[in-house]
C-alpha cells in the first residue's frame, strides 16, 4: 500500500503511517538534531484520557495517537534526533476541572513515567515535567519534587490550565520558584478556555462550550495557533516575562498567529493601557523593547508548518540563535515529520547559513538545556 505525504500529517492515518516508516526504510535529514518539541503517550495515559471523554481522540481529533517506546527510537533514528525532550501534549495531565486529586496523581504519574524514561535512556530522552495547575500549592510541590527527585529539564505548560492563562498574577509564586530555579518553560496549545466555562464537562462536550467553531474543527486546525500566542501576549503585556528574568520559555509552531499580531498587541495595549477593573496591568512596550526582551528569555521551536510564512517573519525579528528543531511526534506520524524537516532543509538555507542551520537543528538546544 502506498501514502501519500499528506494523509500522513493528521492524526487519524497514524496507524496507516506506522507501516510505512517500517516498511520503507524511510530517512529524514542527516543533520544531527534535538527535538523539543515531542510527546510520549503511554497505554495508561491514552485510558486516563479517554475516561475523561475524550472520544473518538482527543481535542476534536478523529483518534488517539499511537505511540511506544521502541517507536519513539525508531523515529528518532530515521530522522537522525540524537535526543527528544519530551513532554505531556494537550489535553494534558489535568483532566478534571473539578478534581484536583486525580489531576495531582495523573500528573505525579506522567512526571514518573518520562523520568523513568530518561533514566532508562538518558542519552536519548529529556523530559519537561507537567504540574498539577490551575492548582498552585501542589504545583509548587510538583516543582521541587520534578527538578529534586526526578531530574526534570524544564516544565511544560499548556497554553492555559482551566483559563488561567500565564499572565495571571495567581501564579505569582509558581514564577517565583522556577525563577529561582532559572527553569525553562515550554509552552503546548490547548484549546481555549473562557472563564465561565462548566466545570463539570470534561472531554468532547466541553469542546462547544470554549470556542465557537470548534463543534466544526479539531483544535490543531485553528484554535491552538490562537491560544498559544493569546497566552504569550498575556505574559509579555502583564510583565511577566520581564520580572520573572531568569525564566526561559520556548514557544511552540514559530510563535504561531504571533508573528502576525505582534507589533499590533503591543502597540494598541500601550495605547489603550490596562483595562479597567481587570487584575492585569499593561507594561507599555514598543516592538523594539518586546523584541529586546523575547531576544533574551524566549526560544521558538519549529514543529508544524513553520516554515511557508511564520519562519520568515520571525527571522526578521529574531536571531537565528532563538529557534529549535520540533518534530511535534507522535501527534505527527514518522513520515510527516520526515517531510517537514525537508521543507526545513529547503527553506532555512534561503535565510541562514549552515552553521547557522546547525545552532537550529541541535546546538540552540544544547545552549539551552545542556546534553
Ligand atoms: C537537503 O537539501 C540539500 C540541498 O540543499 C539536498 O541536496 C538534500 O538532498 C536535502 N536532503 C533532504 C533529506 O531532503
Ligand atoms: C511499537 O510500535 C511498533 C510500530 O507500530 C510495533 O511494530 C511494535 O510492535 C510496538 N512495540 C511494542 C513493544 O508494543
Ligand atoms: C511516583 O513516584 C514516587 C516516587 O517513586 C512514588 O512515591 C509515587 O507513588 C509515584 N506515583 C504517583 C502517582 O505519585
Ligand atoms: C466532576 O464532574 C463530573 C461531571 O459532572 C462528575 O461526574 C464528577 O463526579 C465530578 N467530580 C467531582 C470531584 O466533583
Ligand atoms: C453542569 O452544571 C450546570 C450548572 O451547575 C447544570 O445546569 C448542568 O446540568 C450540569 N451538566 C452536567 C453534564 O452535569
Ligand atoms: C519600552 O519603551 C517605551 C517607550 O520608550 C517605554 O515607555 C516602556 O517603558 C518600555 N518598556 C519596557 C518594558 O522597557
Ligand atoms: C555563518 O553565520 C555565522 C553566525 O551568524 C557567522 O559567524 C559566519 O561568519 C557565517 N559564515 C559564513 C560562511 O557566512
Amino acid at each position: 500500500m502506498k501514502f501519500s505525504q499528506s494523509t500522513c500529517y493528521s492524526v487519524a492515518s497514524i496507524f496507516a503511517c506506522t507501516c510505512v516508516q517500517a516498511a520503507s526504510g524511510l530517512t529524514g535529514l542527516s543533520t544531527p538534531k534535538i527535538d523539543t518539541h515531542s510527546h510520549v503517550y503511554p497505554d495508561w495515559y491514552r485510558q486516563a484520557v479517554i475516561d475523561a471523554g475524550w472520544v473518538p481522540g482527543p481535542d476534536g481529533n478523529a483518534a488517539p495517537p499511537f505511540w511506544n517506546v521502541s517507536y519513539h527510537l525508531d523515529f528518532m533514528a530515521a530522522n537522525n534526533i540524537e535526543k527528544s525532550y519530551v513532554s505531556c501534549s494537550s489535553p494534558g495531565t489535568n483532566l478534571y476541572p473539578n478534581d484536583t486529586a486525580t489531576n495531582i496523581h495523573i500528573t505525579r504519574e506522567f512526571n514518573n513515567y518520562t523520568s523513568d524514561l530518561k533514566q532508562k535512556y538518558p542519552n536519548k530522552f529529556g523530559f519537561f515535567a507537567s504540574l498539577p495547575l490551575p492548582d498552585i500549592n501542589a504545583a509548587l510541590l510538583e516543582i521541587d519534587r520534578a527538578l529534586d527527585e526526578l531530574d526534570a529539564d524544564g516544565f511544560v505548560f499548556l497554553s492555559n490550565h482551566w483559563g488561567l492563562y500565564h499572565g495571571d498574577p495567581k501564579l505569582a509564586p509558581v514564577y517565583k520558584k522556577l525563577n529561582d530555579r532559572k527553569a525553562v518553560i515550554f509552552i503546548h496549545p490547548t484549546n481555549p478556555c473562557p472563564k465561565d466555562a462548566p466545570a463539570n464537562i470534561t472531554g468532547t462536550p466541553r469542546l462547544n462550550y470554549v470556542a465557537p467553531l470548534m463543534w466544526a474543527y479539531q483544535a490543531p486546525v485553528l484554535e491552538f495557533f490562537f491560544d498559544a500566542a493569546r497566552t504569550v501576549s498575556d505574559l509579555i503585556l502583564t510583565g511577566t516575562v520581564q520580572k520573572y528574568a531568569n525564566v526561559r520559555w520556548i514557544i511552540p509552531h514559530c510563535g504561531g498567529v504571533l508573528p502576525a499580531v505582534f507589533e499590533r498587541f503591543l502597540r494598541t495595549s500601550s495605547l489603550l493601557g490596562a483595562k479597567v477593573g481587570t487584575d492585569r496591568p499593561a507594561v507599555p512596550y514598543t516592538l523594539a523593547n518586546a523584541t529586546a526582551l523575547l531576544q533574551k528569555q524566549f526560544w521558538f521551536d519549529l514543529a508544524g508548518f513553520s516554515m511557508s510564512s511564520q519562519i520568515w517573519s520571525m527571522s526578521r525579528l529574531f536571531g537565528p540563535n532563538k529557534f529549535l528543531y520540533g518534530s511535534d511526534f507522535a501527534f505527527t506520524a514518522p513520515v510527516g515529520a520526515i517531510a517537514l524537516t525537508g521543507d526545513m532543509n529547503t527553506t532555512l538555507p534561503q535565510i541562514y547559513n549552515q552553521t547557522e542551520i546547525g545552532w537550529i537543528f541541535k546546538e540552540n538546544a544544547v545552549g539551552l538545556l545542556g546534553k
